[in-house]
């Protein structure tokens, strides 16, 4: 399993339980290479689309912007998984998710608060990234990035962030607030897939003992 597919495996089960009971038209903004969670959607019985210029081929996807989109009929549900802060304007696809949603939708979003990504996380997770291989994962690119930088790390960390464009936690949640009555706010382990031998419970554990910041944000909202 590589890293991105164990991410929405195991965040699946977060997400599932968010969702009102199917079936119903479900969007995923952002589904990625991958689909997201399209296929654990439509075997959970819903009617998933994913919205991704990266998604997969097939009927059950649409290669464009999700703000230059068809729109969809009514959903019960629009979900985005990490897709959010690297959008150009969220306060516009907020919108235009809203309009997505029968009315009494729910949003669910997973998300990076990455203002919690100080130095005690960034190098609780250094320590535990796996062996470089060809094939190095974006948390092992960053650290190598750093390393090589010379720089300290939350100017590192705010230079890089600034150069892709990258929208806060903080900056995404307030958004979501001014469209959607929030239902959940949630933070817990964000880096455990791309790093060797640690399950969600162990960067739990280290968030709970005050080593690390909870980096991942839930949010669950309604229309
Ligand atoms: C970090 S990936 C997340 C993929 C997947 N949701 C996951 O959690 O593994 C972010 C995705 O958002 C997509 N994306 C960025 N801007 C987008 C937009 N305006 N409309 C639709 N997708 C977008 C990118 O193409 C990319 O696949």
């Amino acid at each position: 399993m590589t890293p991105d597919e164990r991410w929405l495996a195991e965040l699946w089960p977060l997400v599932r339980a968010l969702l009102p009971a199917g079936p119903g038209a479900v969007v995923e903004i952002g589904c990625g290479p991958l689909g997201g969670f399209v296929p654990m959607l439509r075997g959970a019985g819903y009617d998933a689309a994913g919205i991704d210029p990266r998604a997969p081929e097939g009927p059950s996807y649409q290669r464009i912007e999700f703000e230059a989109c068809e729109p969809p009929e009514p959903a019960v549900a629009v979900v985005a998984c990490t897709s959010l802060h690297h959008m150009a304007d969220v306060g516009a696809v907020l919108d235009l998710a809203n309009e997505a949603l029968a009315a009494g939708g729910s949003i669910v979003v997973v998300e990076w608060a990455r203002e919690r990504f100080d130095e005690a996380t960034a190098r609780w997770c250094f320590d535990r990234l796996p062996p470089p291989t060809a094939e190095r994962g974006w948390l092992g690119a960053l650290g190598d990035e750093w390393r090589t930088s010379g720089q300290a790390w939350e100017a590192f960390c705010d230079d890089w962030a600034r150069a892709e464009d990258m929208h806060t936690g903080v900056d995404i949640i307030r958004e979501l607030d001014a469209r959607f009555g929030r239902q959940l706010l949630a933070y817990g382990p964000y880096f455990f897939a791309e790093l060797a031998d640690v399950s969600q419970a162990n960067e739990q554990a280290a968030i709970d003992a005050g080593e690390i910041q909870a980096n991942r944000i839930i949010y669950a909202g309604r229309r």
